[in-house]
C-alpha cells in the first residue's frame, strides 16, 4: 500500500513528502537521502561548501546539484529566495538553468523549482530557465503563506504551490496565517493547482490531515533536521526531541518575521515588525546614504548568515537556530527512510481510521 497523489504523479515519486528549503544551509546529505527514500530533496538557497565555508550561492548551487545527482537516481530539487535582497537573484537563477541544462542526468532527475521569499514570477520571466522549462518536466513552485500570494503564483504559471503555515520554522509571512486555516483558504480560492502542505508537519497524522484540506503532500524541514542523515550538526539535531512546541519564538530577520528556537541568539534580537515598518527601514536606510547598494542593504541578512554558520558549527547559544512548532511532536532521530515509512504508514492508518467514521 502507497498513498498516490498529484504530486507523486506530477514528479513520478514513490511518497509525496518533500525536504523543504533550508538555506543558507546545504542540505546535500539530506536531499539524497530523502530522494533515495522515495520523497522529494531539495537542495537549498546555500551560501556554503562542502567543508562548512562561506561561499558564493551561485558557486554553492553548482557543486550542491553535481554532488547530488552523483549520489542519487531518484528526484529533487533546488530552492532559490527571490527577495529584493538577495544578491544576484536573476544570475543565480540563470546559471542554475544553464548548469542544470549542461547535464543530461541533472535534466532527468533536478525536476522541482522551488521559488519563495520574494516574487513568484522572476523565475518564470527568466531566459534561461523558460529554456529549461521547454527541455525538461521541471515544475516551478513557489512558497505561498497567503491567499493573495497564491492567487498571484496562479496567475504567473506556478505549476504548484508550497502552502506555508506561520507554525512554521525559519522564514514566516507577515500575514501570520496558521497552516490549518491556510490551507482551507488557499484550497478554496484555488483548488486545482497543486499544494504541498508546509509547516507543522512532522508525523502520519499531520499528513493525512493536509491529505485531507487539499494537499497532495507534505514538505518537512524540522523534523528532516533530526534525522540521522542530515548534515545539521549533533547539537542543533539534540535541541528537537526534547524540546516543546512553544520553545520557539518569532523574530525579525534580514528577509522578515523568522521563528527561531528562543536560545539567547533569538531572545536578543528585534521584536516582530509589520511588512510596512520593515520596508519603511530598508528605504530610510537608502535615503540616508544615497550611493547605498543592494549589497549593503542585505547586511542584516550576512550577519543572520554568519549567525547560521554557528549553530552549524553547534554553538546553541550564539546560533541562529531555525525550527518550528513541529519540534514539540517530534520525540526521536530517526533515519530519513524510518522517518518517511513511518509517516507514510501512520497516514495510511489515520485517512482508514477518517473513512471508518462514515456510515
Ligand atoms: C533551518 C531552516 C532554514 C530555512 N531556510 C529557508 C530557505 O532558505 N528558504 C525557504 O523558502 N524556507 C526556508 N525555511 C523554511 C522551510 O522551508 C519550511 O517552511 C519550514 O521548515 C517548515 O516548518 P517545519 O520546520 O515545521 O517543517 C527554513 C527553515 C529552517 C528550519
Amino acid at each position: 500500500m502507497t498513498i498516490k497523489t498529484n504530486i507523486t504523479e506530477m514528479f513520478g515519486i514513490k511518497y509525496p513528502i518533500a525536504s523543504a528549503a533550508m538555506g543558507p544551509f546545504r542540505t546535500t546529505e539530506l536531499a539524497i537521502a530523502v530522494a533515495e527514500a522515495g520523497g522529494l530533496g531539495m537542495i537549498s538557497h546555500a551560501n556554503q561548501s562542502m567543508d562548512g565555508r562561506e561561499v558564493s550561492a551561485i558557486t554553492a548551487m553548482k557543486k550542491n546539484l553535481d554532488y547530488v545527482v552523483e549520489h542519487t537516481d531518484g528526484i529533487f530539487g533546488f530552492n532559490i529566495r527571490t527577495s529584493r535582497l538577495t544578491v544576484d537573484c536573476d544570475k543565480l537563477i540563470s546559471e542554475t538553468a544553464k548548469h542544470i541544462m549542461a547535464n543530461p542526468k541533472l535534466r532527468e532527475q533536478c525536476l522541482y523549482a522551488l521559488t519563495s521569499a520574494g516574487s513568484a514570477s522572476r523565475m518564470p520571466q527568466n531566459k534561461d530557465f523558460q529554456k529549461l522549462r521547454k527541455a525538461s518536466q521541471v515544475k516551478h513552485f513557489h512558497v505561498a503563506p497567503a491567499l493573495w500570494l497564491a492567487d498571484k503564483c496562479v496567475a504567473v504559471g506556478c505549476d504548484g504551490l508550497v502552502v506555508t503555515g506561520f507554525e512554521g520554522g525559519g522564514h514566516q509571512s507577515y500575514e501570520k496565517v496558521q497552516g490549518l486555516v491556510l490551507l482551507q483558504q488557499v484550497h478554496q480560492g484555488q483548488p486545482n493547482i497543486p499544494k504541498i502542505a508546509c509547516g507543522g508537519f512532522a508525523t502520519g497524522a499531520g499528513m493525512a490531515a493536509a491529505l485531507a484540506l487539499g494537499a497532495g503532500g507534505i514538505a518537512m524541514g524540522s523534523r528532516f533536521i533530526a534525522s540521522k542523515d542530515s548534515e545539521f550538526h549533533e547539537n542543533y539535531k539534540n535541541i528537537v526531541p526534547p524540546a516543546k512546541a512553544q520553545d520557539t519564538i518569532v523574530r525579525t530577520g534580514g528577509l522578515g518575521t523568522i521563528r527561531l528556537w528562543k536560545n539567547k541568539f533569538a531572545m536578543a534580537k528585534g521584536l516582530v515588525k509589520s511588512k510596512e515598518e520593515k520596508m519603511a527601514e530598508e528605504k530610510a536606510l537608502a535615503d540616508h546614504r544615497s550611493a547605498i547598494s543592494q549589497e549593503q542593504l542585505a547586511e542584516e541578512l550576512r550577519r543572520d548568515t554568519i549567525a547560521a554558520f554557528a549553530i552549524f558549527d553547534g554553538d546553541t547559544d550564539n546560533g541562529y537556530v531555525l525550527l518550528g512548532q513541529s519540534i514539540g511532536v517530534i520525540d526521536q532521530i530517526e533515519s530519513v527512510a524510518d522517518i518517511i515509512e513511518n509517516i507514510i504508514k501512520d497516514a495510511e492508518k489515520a485517512l482508514k481510521k477518517a473513512v471508518s467514521f462514515i456510515v
